[in-house]
This record gives C-alpha cells, sequence and structure tokens, in this order.
C-alpha cells in the first residue's frame, strides 16, 4: 500500500513507549473531555483539546499527540460505570472465574486490579474469599466497588504505588486492567510497579480496543482522551520487551466492537501461544502499522462524518424526528467532529443516572433516561452505543415494530 506522504505531520512530541518519532494520521479536531459531561448551567469555560492520533515510526504504538491530564479524566465524578450493561457484567464475572480455576488456584493467591472501577470483575474474586486489590483513582465508582465488598486503593497506579502494593500485601500472582492500561500515558512508570509488584511466575493480563478493530471497522469513535494508546499485537510486543516482559497470548475477545486480552510474563516463565504469531502475521499481512494503511482510515473516516452530518440534514428537512440512544464517551467525538448539535439530535437517552440531566461534552446534547425514548418514539435513534447494538435492539423492540429505524455509522452510515 503506497503512503501518501504528504498528509503525514511530523510530530513534535515524541513516542511515550521508545521516543521514536510520531507520524500523525487522523485530527478529530478540538474535542472535550468524553465523559466530562456537564449541567446545563456549567457550558462556560469548557475545556477542549486537540484530539489527534499517531503511529510511532520505530515501535508502530499508536497514541494521542496530545493529551489531557490524568486528574482532569479521572476523580470522584467519573461518569464511566463498568457495571452498566449486562453484556460487560457477564464478560467480567467469566473473566473472574476462570482466573480463579487457573491463575489463582494456587495457595493464598493475590489479584491487583487496576481500574477496577466498580468492581464489575473484583466482586466475583472477592465473593470467592480471594486476596485482591482494586487500584482506582475514581473515588466515585472505587465507592461502589467497596459496597460490593471489594478492597480497594483509590490512587492512580504507578511506579510508587506499586512499590505501596508489594510491601503490604506481597507479590501479585497476577495483575489484571480492561480498558485502563491503554488510558495511562506515564508506561514506563507502569511497567516498573508491575515489575516491583509481580511474582516470579505471575502473569500481567490486560484487555483493551483493539487499533486492528478501530482501523477495520473506522470506529474512529474509539479514539478520545481517554484512550492514549490504541495498541495492536504488534506494537504491545515490542513494549512488553522494551519493558522487560514477554508477551505470552494475544486472544480476540468481543468487548466494545473487538478487543485483544493480552498475557505478559517475565521473559521464558512461559510457553508462548502460537496465538501472537499468528496474529503478528495477520497484522503484518493487513498491513496495519504502514502509514498507508491509516491514511485510508483517515479518508474512511472523513466519508463518514460527510455522509452522517448530510443524513442527518436530510431528515431534518423532511420534519423527521431523530433522537440519540446511548451517550458513551464515543457520542463525544462523533457528535463534536461532525459538528452535530441539538439543532439536529435534541437529545441522547441514556441509563446511566449520573448522565441523564446533563450534557453530552462539547456538543451539548441534553440526556434523558431510557423512558424518554418511547415518549413517544422517533424516527430514527443514531445508536451511539453501536458496541452494545445486540442487547439494545432486544430491549428497543419495539421501536422497529412501531416503524422507528436505527441509524449506524460504524463501519459505514447505513439505516437499519
Ligand atoms: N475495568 C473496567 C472495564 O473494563 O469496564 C473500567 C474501565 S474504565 C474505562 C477505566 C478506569 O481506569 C476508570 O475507572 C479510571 O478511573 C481508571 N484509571 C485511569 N487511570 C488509572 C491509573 N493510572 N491507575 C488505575 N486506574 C486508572
Ligand atoms: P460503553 O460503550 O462505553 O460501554 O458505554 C455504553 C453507554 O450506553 C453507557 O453510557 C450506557 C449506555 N447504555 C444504555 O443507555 N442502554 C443500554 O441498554 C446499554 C447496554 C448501554
Ligand atoms: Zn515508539
Amino acid at each position: 500500500p503506497g503512503a501518501r506522504v504528504s498528509t503525514i505531520r511530523h510530530m513534535d512530541r515524541r513516542c511515550r513507549v521508545c521516543g521514536g518519532e510520531l507520524r500523525e494520521f487522523v485530527d478529530l479536531g478540538r474535542q472535550p473531555t468524553a465523559n466530562g459531561f456537564l449541567r446545563p448551567d456549567e457550558t462556560d469555560g469548557e475545556y477542549f483539546f486537540r484530539l489527534a492520533a499517531a503511529a510511532c515510526a520505530d515501535c508502530a504504538m499508536a497514541q494521542l499527540v496530545d493529551e489531557v491530564p490524568q486528574e482532569r479524566r479521572y476523580h470522584g465524578g467519573y461518569r464511566y460505570h463498568a457495571s452498566g450493561s449486562a453484556g460487560h457484567r457477564k464478560h467480567f464475572e467469566e473473566n473472574a472465574l476462570r482466573l480463579l480455576e487457573t491463575e489463582l488456584a494456587g495457595p493464598d493467591p493475590f489479584v491487583v486490579e487496576i481500574g477496577c472501577n466498580d468492581g464489575v470483575m473484583l466482586s466475583t474474586i472477592a465473593r470467592a474469599g480471594v486476596r485482591h486489590l482494586g487500584v482506582e483513582p475514581s473515588a466515585n465508582v472505587a465507592e461502589l466497588a467497596r459496597a460490593k465488598g471489594v478492597e480497594v486503593l483509590t490512587e492512580f497506579f504507578d511506579e510508587r504505588t506499586a512499590a505501596g502494593v508489594r510491601a503490604r500485601h506481597g507479590a501479585a500472582d497476577v495483575v489484571f486492567g480492561a480498558n485502563t492500561i491503554c488510558h495511562i500515558a506515564h508506561v514506563a512508570s507502569v511497567f516498573r510497579g508491575i515489575d516491583a509488584l509481580l511474582a516470579p511466575g505471575g502473569v500481567f493480563v490486560f484487555e483493551e480496543p483493539y487499533l486492528g478493530t478501530v482501523v477495520e471497522r473506522t470506529a474512529f469513535d474509539q479514539i478520545y482522551d481517554e484512550h492514549v494508546f490504541y495498541f495492536s499485537v504488534t506494537s504491545v510486543r515490542a513494549m512488553a520487551r522494551r519493558f522487560g516482559f514477554e508477551l505470552v497470548d494475544a486472544e480476540r475477545i468481543p468487548l466494545h466492537g473487538g478487543e485483544i486480552r493480552y498475557t505478559l510474563a517475565r521473559p521464558g516463565a512461559r510457553v508462548p501461544s502460537p496465538a501472537v504469531e499468528e496474529l503478528l502475521a495477520e497484522e503484518r499481512e493487513r498491513g496495519l502499522s504502514e502509514p498507508g494503511t491509516l491514511d485510508r482510515f483517515r479518508g474512511r473516516v472523513e466519508r463518514i462524518r460527510d455522509e452522517l452530518v448530510a443524513l442527518l440534514r436530510d431528515l431534518r428537512a423532511q420534519g423527521r424526528r431523530v433522537v440519540g440512544y446511548g451517550a458513551p464517551g464515543k457520542s463525544t467525538t462523533v457528535t463534536n467532529y461532525c459538528g452535530i448539535g441539538p439543532d439536529l439530535i435534541p437529545f441522547v437517552c441514556d441509563s446511566t443516572p449520573s448522565k441523564q440531566g446533563h450534557l453530552v461534552p462539547g456538543s451539548h446534547l441534553p440526556v434523558r433516561p431510557p423512558e424518554a425514548f418511547a415518549d413517544p418514539y422517533p424516527d430514527y435513534a443514531v445508536l451511539f452505543a453501536w458496541n452494545h447494538a445486540d442487547e439494545i435492539m432486544a430491549k428497543e423492540r419495539a421501536f422497529r415494530e412501531s416503524g422507528g429505524r436505527w441509524i449506524l455509522y460504524v463501519p459505514e452510515v447505513r439505516i437499519v
């Protein structure tokens, strides 16, 4: 695939993993923090930054160019509640049960979860009576986890926190993270912390959005302030090596539209699964790390924006009622990048109580409870929570039966 070199911007900022040169591949414009939901009286002085992603020319790691300080992203008012969907609850319960049967089956095991959020995973571990600790800087969700019997340290994970945990609790058999490791910009400190904390035969397991899925499905709405990194097997293997670990397994999982669960161990401690080489070969064949691939991704992103905006304007001109369904972080990226305001989508409904009565950051679409959806049903609903499509479409079957239609924009704009 031929790179259109003229479109690549060479950045001053260096790769957060290896210090290599960053090449920008997409610019989603001026954006607020994705979960910075506002009360209607809080819109003055809203925080914005430039949301652009780049890939490292040396280690291939895809990452944000500019970043938002972590204290502005994770705090006592963090809106994302991991237990918010039945699919997530089931997935993380299964994860916990699997760990209990495998890595945590020895005598007096200990597991640390980085970013345990509301305890969606650790609550199952706690019920099994297994020693555990969640490290979760967002005090409000940490409190929800404690209410489920989960032990939580309200801190950002880094080498200092890890040393404290090690001193108080001893070595961990498993350090786990889900949809969290890609959020942490201080990656070298995280790995020094893992090194200090992990038992010699222990594993560091993390599951995160997959660059391969983002590119293949043109899921550009996965790009937002919290997702500092966009991992691939290629870039994670390089990162593991750089920080003294070995990638021993990589497994595709269906969460958030398609993720990968990575397992890292100390070099030579485990026999690597053939899945690692298989996925590496697949990434090479697809040219996932090549500038031309990322360039074409940008072209598709721009087309989705143009088609979605044209469709919504057209429906408005025809006098059709259109609302949004779900206010995930992804909806902030799409609505701000496309310039979709309440004139095109008067409100979105979302089941998260702390988002209701608030505005989507930047685009200021009002968020209402799910009951507003049927009161009365709109003609069209833009499914921002598209990764929960099966669950939502099943729950809202009556909407389609009443003649309503869903609008999807990933992997392309279509009405179903
Ligand atoms: N693990 C859950 C899941 O997969 O649904 C929650 C993921 S949530 C998107 C990311 C979580 O990581 C947030 O609860 C946030 O507060 C936490 N987090 C962010 N930076 C962190 C850090 N440096 N150390 C520990 N947790 C962090
Ligand atoms: P997520 O994609 O980051 O998990 O966020 C999904 C959002 O969609 C979250 O704000 C909750 C919302 N949601 C609903 O409103 N109704 C539903 O049935 C589901 C599954 C999610
Ligand atoms: Zn790099």
